[in-house]
């Protein structure tokens, strides 16, 4: 077996008490890479390290079979599927859904569809109410009604191509239905597995000594991830078709006449999907579910609102990654109690200390936990949670679990309150007590001072670096950057590009290695050479500033176009700092804030930092960013401010609709604003204009501009 890194004791050399406390710990540990891979969806060790693992607690469990624990991992299921599929660019991407919790959430989601379709009182909108299947999300594409390929959600822009195994699957037809089919439908919708089937095949798994699956998602997604494809016929899977990716032709003008539609072509629809008027609607719908949900016969996670006409969802479009047109209700969290048994600190990319839970490891809502998040030191407090108290934890959906409370009655005698560190624990500098300024982050952060000589923030922002988002970079994962790191092979993003360079002339090259494999290696340095051109707003997210996130970089990468422009206005602002027109400039942008642009100037004002930015640029081509949607309309690459009460579109949608057309809009009026639109009861922008001799639009002449 591959060596860990532990070194462990020979099976010969294992004595019960060390067998026993080694199942213990990989029992834990297993269920932690499970959950990374199944919850998170992002694997912190390679699959071979995994199996390795599992190997070792199957060979200790066959020489102490009366050591098996209840919580073995080899009861369960969650190996992560060595088969690798061949990867699919969504020409639509696989969105999620925004969240709703509360009765609350939903009232104000329809209120909020209203005001941005400027609706009045008496205006219907109707709003579809369906279950959400707790199953995985698939896009099935048909030609000419023939099914010719299938795609797993992937991260969204990218998923795996399941095309055999899922002509494998009875419920999905190989050829559609009826006549007039469009010569290109991509239907969407999720793969699931009923309870009665979940249970016969974990029945049928027990028989013939293989593992058995912890519930029916993670049988459905480890049916479908086979490589052998025979095995996933054998597997009952099912099917709902919610919704579409490329349509070449639309069959209908509403939500529920689409679903009718997929109906008619032969597809499986879910019988409870209900078209209602009002929030009332919805919540009466959420609630008969809720109580209708054990006895469905299948996993479900709450219920999916969307609004029904398609063209009212076409305005609404899309904020980041979820549509605003459709919400999930979520039904409430699973909770459980199990025993706090430490609270390990993790540094994270900017310094921050997070507590984690190490718990007792427990099964909520169908997942193994044995970490929780405690969020930061003023949670511990307030919650007054110790290390040995009996806590209340919960999960709800593929949100990281939580530690709820602790159980006061069963507190141990001798448990004290927990005293968070004031010392970084990977550098041993002085951790500082900040407001943190992420709202959802919530209270408090202490941060560690370390700056660049804390290996463990060094370590974040390269996986940060290489992570899906950013430089994507295939198998390089978090475990090779840790390796990496610790054997000072990497320290820092351009040492990721210069690393096949300085292997070649090593005295101890990768390839050579245990694990690695000239194979392997080679692989890797392919994909490292994939990147060396990257678009422009991967670059500014793989940076790792504060504050710049996913939707953030997008924007900046939105309004600078190119690495360069980029450059020289954070220049620019880092030489004139706050309160300058440069500093103003980038404040202006659409969805930037002050926030952002300070980020930026602390950023770029740190030479290393300008350094490490210059060094990378050396070795990587950072590409233009190419607008989405190419469109070119009369207004493209213009700077709009609309001001005053508008009368037919919402201001929201009135913004949103620029931006699709290519326009920036911006708050405030400046000599470089191409268009005022100026509505009822204009203020001081309209002056303003009016002084610097913007062109001022009414509503109207703005409508018959953006039509051409
Ligand atoms: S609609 C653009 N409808 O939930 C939005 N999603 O949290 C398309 N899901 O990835 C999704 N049941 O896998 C929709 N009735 C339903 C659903 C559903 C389950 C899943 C889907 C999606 C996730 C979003």
């Amino acid at each position: 077996m591959a060596k860990s890194k532990r070194s462990a004791p020979t099976l010969d050399d294992l004595t019960a008490a060390d067998a026993e406390a080694e199942l213990a710990r990989l029992a834990a540990e297993i269920a932690r890479h499970d959950e990374r891979y199944f919850l998170a969806d992002d694997p912190e060790i390679s699959d071979a390290d995994y199996d390795a693992l599992r190997r070792r607690n199957e060979a200790i469990e066959q020489r102490f079979p009366e050591l098996i624990r209840n919580d073995s991992p080899s009861k369960r299921v969650g190996a992560a599927p060595s088969a690798t599929f061949s990867k699919v660019r969504h020409g639509v991407p696989m969105l999620s859904l925004g969240n709703a919790f509360a009765d609350e959430d939903v009232t104000e989601f329809v209120a909020r569809v209203r005001r941005f379709l400027s609706l009045s009182a008496e205006e219907p909108l109707a709003i579809t109410a369906e279950p959400k299947i707790d199953g995985l999300s698939i896009s099935l594409r048909y030609q000419n009604g023939e099914l010719v390929g299938a795609a797993t959600r992937g991260d969204g822009a990218e998923g795996e191509n399941v095309t055999a195994n899922v002509k494998t699957i009875r419920e999905i037809p190989a050829r559609l239905k009826g006549r007039d089919l469009p010569a290109v439908a991509e239907v969407r919708g999720e793969i699931y597995l009923r309870h009665d089937d979940f249970a016969a095949l974990n029945a049928a798994q027990a028989e013939a000594g293989s593992k058995v699956f912890a519930n029916p998602r993670n049988a459905a997604a480890g049916s479908l991830r086979q490589l052998d494809s025979s095995i996933t016929a054998a597997r009952p899977l099912r099917f709902f078709a919610y919704t579409w990716g490329e349509l070449s032709a639309l069959p209908e003008n509403t939500q529920h006449g689409m679903v009718e539609t997929f109906a008619s072509w032969g597809l499986p629809v879910n019988p409870l999907m209900r078209v209602c008027a009002t929030a009332d609607d919805l919540l009466a719908f959420y609630r008969e579910i809720g109580e209708r949900r054990a006895s469905l016969g299948y996993d479900i996670d709450g219920v999916v609102y969307k609004v029904d006409r398609l063209d009212y969802q076409d305005r609404l479009g899309f904020v980041s990654r979820s549509p605003r047109w459709a919400i999930a209700h979520k039904f409430p969290a699973e909770q459980a109690t199990t025993v706090l048994r430490d609270i390990e600190i993790q540094v994270g990319r900017t310094g921050s200390l997070t507590p984690v839970a190490k718990l007792e490891p427990v099964t909520v809502g169908g997942v193994v936990v044995s970490n929780a998040t405690l969020h930061n030191e003023d949670e511990i407090a307030r919650k007054d949670v110790r290390i040995g108290d009996t806590v209340v934890v919960q999960r709800a959906g593929d949100v990281i679990p939580q530690v709820v409370r602790p159980v006061i009655e069963k507190r141990p005698a001798d448990a004290v309150p927990y005293v968070f560190p004031k010392v970084c624990p990977a550098c041993g500098s002085h951790a500082v007590r900040e407001a943190d300024s992420d709202p959802e982050a919530g209270g408090v952060v202490r941060r560690c001072t370390g700056g660049l000589i804390c290996p463990a923030q060094a370590k974040e922002r390269l996986k940060h670096f290489v992570s899906r988002l950013a430089f994507d970079i295939e198998g390089m994962g978090e475990e090779k950057i840790e390796a990496f790191f610790d054997e000072g092979l990497i320290r820092r993003p351009a040492d990721i590009f210069t690393l096949e360079a300085r292997d070649k002339e090593s005295a101890d090259p990768l390839a050579k290695r245990k694990g690695f494999g000239a194979k392997s290696v080679d692989k890797l340095f392919r994909a490292i050479d994939a990147r060396r051109t990257i678009g422009l707003e991967r670059f500014l997210f793989a940076l790792g500033i504060r504050h710049i996130g996913e939707t953030t970089a997008k924007d900046l990468a939105k309004a600078y176009r190119t690495m360069e422009a980029f450059r020289a206005a954070v220049q620019a602002a880092v030489v004139a700092g706050a309160d300058s027109e440069a500093y103003e400039d980038i404040d202006a942008i659409e969805g930037i804030g002050t926030t952002v642009v300070d980020a930026l100037i602390d950023f770029f004002s740190e030479p290393h930092n300008v350094e490490a930015v210059d060094d990378l640029l050396a070795h990587v081509t950072v590409a233009p960013f190419v607008p989405h949607a190419a469109v070119e309309s009369p207004v493209t690459g213009k700077t709009v401010v609309f001001t005053g009460k508008l009368e037919q579109l919402g201001r929201s949608e009135a913004k949103a609709q620029a931006e699709r057309l290519g326009a920036k809009v911006s708050g405030s009026v400046s000599a470089k604003t191409d268009y005022v639109v100026a509505g009822a009861d204009a203020g001081s922008k309209l002056t303003n204009a009016q002084k610097l001799g913007v062109t001022v639009l009414t509503e109207d002449e703005w409508i018959a501009l953006i039509k051409g």
